[in-house]
């Protein structure tokens, strides 16, 4: 197992580069864990090397922290790091900010956590963040020894970023990377800007949610001529284990076979080679160009008169052409079915063609989304 250093409260610890994400276990017909399986699962990689857990208050509607208390509650609090998030959005006083904070300690059986962050920020949370005083709380629980390192966890733009960077002293920050989304969110400059400060990073959602682990025919040949032997989820983890910020990447693993792969993939860790990394670049483009329609979500053309989301139908069209992640696409053509938003509400009036900048010729392309999902047996 690949370990990276990292100060926790003043002291160079080891972690190891591969995480364990607690929000994608494995779940019976009734929606709840699979216990049984994803205890193997997480004491498979427990014992070969992996040492960080990462939950969360809402993760399988609660219920991912209790299972966590019941896989480690027989191991050595020194042998694992445990990371918590506070769910800033169901906090309006500071009572419930103290409430929730030790409901997840009686949770997950422990005294302490290791890593604790502010979950899923945005830009309207820095305002209620100073409201709550809420980072002289989390010190305050720092001094009593009940959280060793103070960060957050991201989801928002740039600019966004900088300001909760610049908030406070961060002992680390988390953030959402992989090879198609260095444009996205934060991104790489996110990145580099952590890197300047010397706050280390967190990555989560590195195979984009599992999206970047099968492909278009395409894209898959090319990986697979490449490295007959690697799984194409590898790559993915090894182009973000490249950056040498990179402390803990983890991974939402819902098999032992994912456990398995990955855990080859963390022992003997090779980072990219200059011309993998050049691969890795062709292989985005590669990516980029399997999209559909040049629609840049500006929102231009909207409101539509007739309640197509216009830009919404365009971007599950692009997604399921260069990921083929058909679940994702039936799960988000469904919400727009159910808004009335759905490409089959088009009347072909014509009122947003001349709206668009990108000169797209709307309905034309909505159509083609249809068939599209036809052929592919989604609709
Ligand atoms: N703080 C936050 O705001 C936040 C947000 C998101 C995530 N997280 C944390 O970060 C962790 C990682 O994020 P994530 O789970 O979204 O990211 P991810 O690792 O990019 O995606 C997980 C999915 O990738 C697929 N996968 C993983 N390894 C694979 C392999 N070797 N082969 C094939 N497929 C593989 C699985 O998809 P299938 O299930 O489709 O097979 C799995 O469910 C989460 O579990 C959670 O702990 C935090
Ligand atoms: S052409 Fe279709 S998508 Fe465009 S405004 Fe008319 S109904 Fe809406
Ligand atoms: S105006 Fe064109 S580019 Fe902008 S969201 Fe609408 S379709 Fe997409």
């Amino acid at each position: 197992m690949e370990y990276r250093a990292i100060k926790v409260q003043n002291k160079e610890e080891n972690v190891s580069l591969l995480g364990f994400g607690c929000m994608r276990f494995p779940t019976l017909e009734n929606g709840e864990i699979d216990k049984v399986q994803s205890k193997e699962m997480m004491l498979h990689a427990l014992e070969n090397g992996v040492n960080y857990i990462d939950t969360a208050y809402p993760y399988h509607g609660g219920k991912s922290e209790l299972f966590v208390r019941e896989v480690i509650q027989d191991l050595d609090r020194d042998s694992f790091f445990l990371a918590d998030k506070l769910p800033i959005w169901d906090c309006k006083t500071k009572d419930d900010v103290d409430r929730i904070f030790h409901e997840q300690l009686d949770k997950c059986g422990v005294t302490y956590f290791d890593f604790y962050l502010i979950h899923a920020v945005n830009k309207g949370r820095i305002q209620q963040i100073k409201d709550l005083d809420l980072l002289n709380t989390l010190e305050k629980y720092r001094d009593e020894g009940k959280i060793r390192n103070i960060g957050f966890s991201f989801h928002d733009d740039l600019e966004t970023f900088k300001k909760w960077v610049d908030l406070y002293d961060w002992d680390f920050v988390q953030i959402q990377l992989n090879y198609m989304d260095i444009n996205h969110q934060q991104g790489m400059e996110g990145y580099d800007i952590l890197t300047e400060k010397g706050i280390p990073v967190i990555i989560m959602e590195p195979v984009k949610g599992g999206s970047l682990v099968r492909f278009n025919p395409v894209i898959e040949t090319q990986f697979k001529e490449r490295d007959k032997d690697a799984s194409i989820a590898s790559w993915a983890f090894r182009w973000v284990g490249s950056l040498p910020n990179v402390k803990v990447i983890l991974s939402g693993m819902s098999n032992l076979e994912q456990v398995q792969d990955n855990l080859n993939t963390f022992t003997n860790f090779k980072p990219l080679s200059e011309e993998e990394q050049s691969f890795m670049a062709h292989i985005r483009e590669d990516i980029l160009h399997l999209s559909k329609v040049d629609c840049t979500s500006c929102n231009y053309c909207m409101p539509c008169p007739h309640g197509v989301d216009i830009p919404g139908n365009f971007r599950i069209f692009n997604h399921h052409s260069m990921y083929k992640n058909d679940g994702y696409v039936h799960w988000r053509v469904g919400e727009l079915t159910k808004k009335d938003a759905f490409a089959d509400q088009c009347i072909n009036c014509g009122e947003c063609i001349e709206k668009c900048p990108q000169h797209i010729d709307i309905p034309t392309d909505l159509e083609r989304f249809q068939d599209y999902l036809k052929e592919n047996g989604l609709k």
